[in-house]
């Protein structure tokens, strides 16, 4: 049903707010950007002048600020994986205070769904002056850090336009997987993998998820909709997909909401947790599942309420929510859509203005 979503269409349509709209849009927007990113031949394309410069450096920069900063710790897992570059994740502002030390051939890629944060922007003029190369990759064509980067790879997403983003950071997520591939391959690497046949199950997978919605609505409703704090853990990549779902709850529900990796719990956090304090884990590492659970364990014997989103495989019979398998270097695409719900759903039950959360603005132009 999703292919009847016109991702150009402005208005709400039978949808009650943007953010549901856009959470909906996600998988029309992944086989969007795979048919766009797609050559008459079917093949993966982008400009290769990109490639070049990306697979000559010796370290990749990554910048970006809010939700676009949590896509960047996917991007640098998959970048690194499938190209072997060494990869950084900054916060724009952190990064013109206290820039990190560069090497020799650094090559910057700015992640921003508007392309006009200035926190991003002030970073990209200092590595302009400096004569390093960039990217951005962003959803707004013609926008200032577009104009102002080497490079562009555009998110067709369509308009986002709830505060809260969501289409934009599983569109990030999607176009750096291609770019990955593809900078791998420029790389010599024998990749066993075909990103845009794993994007297409990754769009498909998320459709069965946002067609389970009730079931987050319901955990909402049950366990969150009262709450004055609540917990999101995980590990390895399932840690960067908790910091944005994090935000994601705390920036559209108020409530106050920390995500973070299920190995500190023990080295402060826990003591935290009382009666009743909703605690969600999301585990779709085979590598750290154990572990993660053990933590879920942990919180249950203090009061925790313990909420499980596992993967198909890893999955146990109390677990709320089983996400169906997909790549594991695009797990994230599909694990944060229940978060994204879970945010949205709290929101609306809670009487906020879900589309317009208190305090936020969708894009922001001062430092
Ligand atoms: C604002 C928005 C966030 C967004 C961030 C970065 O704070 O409220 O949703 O993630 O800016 O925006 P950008 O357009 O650079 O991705």
């Amino acid at each position: 049903y999703t292919a009847l979503l016109d991702l150009n269409d402005l208005s709400k349509g039978t949808y009650p707010h943007y953010m549901i709209k856009e959470i909906d849009e996600q998988p029309a927007v992944i086989r969007k950007i795979v048919q766009n990113y797609q050559n008459d031949n079917g093949e993966l394309e982008i400009d290769a002048a990109i490639l070049e410069e990306m697979t000559a450096s010796d370290r990749i920069y990554i910048v970006a600020c809010g939700t676009s900063y949590n896509a960047g710790w996917v991007g640098k897992q998959i970048i690194e994986n499938l190209t072997n570059i060494p990869t950084e994740v900054h916060i724009s502002s952190e990064f013109g205070y206290n820039m990190p030390l560069l090497t020799e051939k650094p090559f910057f890629i700015f992640l921003s769904q508007s392309g006009e944060t200035a926190d991003s922007r002030q970073v990209l003029v200092k590595i302009n002056a400096l004569g390093h190369p960039s990217l951005t990759l962003t959803n707004a064509p013609g926008s200032t850090l577009s104009r102002e980067a080497k490079y562009t790879l555009l998110l067709h997403a369509g308009p986002e336009i709830a505060v809260a983003s969501t289409k934009a950071y599983t569109a990030q997520i999607a176009v750096l997987a291609i770019l990955g591939e593809l900078a791998g391959r420029r790389k010599g690497f024998a990749l066993d993998l075909d990103i845009a046949h794993e994007l297409g199950i990754a769009a498909t997978a998320i459709e069965s998820i946002i067609d389970e919605k009730e079931v987050f609505e319901q955990l909402s409703v049950t366990h969150l909709s009262t709450s004055r704090n609540a917990f999101y853990i995980g590990r390895s990549i399932d840690y960067y997909v908790v910091m944005e779902a994090a935000l994601k709850l705390k920036e559209v529900s108020y409530v106050q909401t920390e995500g973070f990796a299920a190995g500190e719990l023990k080295h402060g956090t826990i003591a935290l947790i009382e009666e009743g304090t909703p605690v969600i884990s999301i585990i779709t590492d085979p590598t750290t599942a154990g572990h993660t659970r053990g933590n879920a364990q942990e919180v249950i014997s203090r009061g925790a309420h313990s909420m499980i989103i596992s993967l198909d495989g890893l999955d146990q019979p109390e677990d709320a929510y089983v996400l169906p398998k997909v790549h594991h270097l695009l797990t994230p695409l599909v694990s944060v859509v229940p978060t994204q719900l879970i945010a949205y759903y709290t929101s609306l039950h809670r009487g906020n203005d879900v589309d317009k959360p208190r305090n936020l603005a969708k894009s922001v132009t001062v430092e």
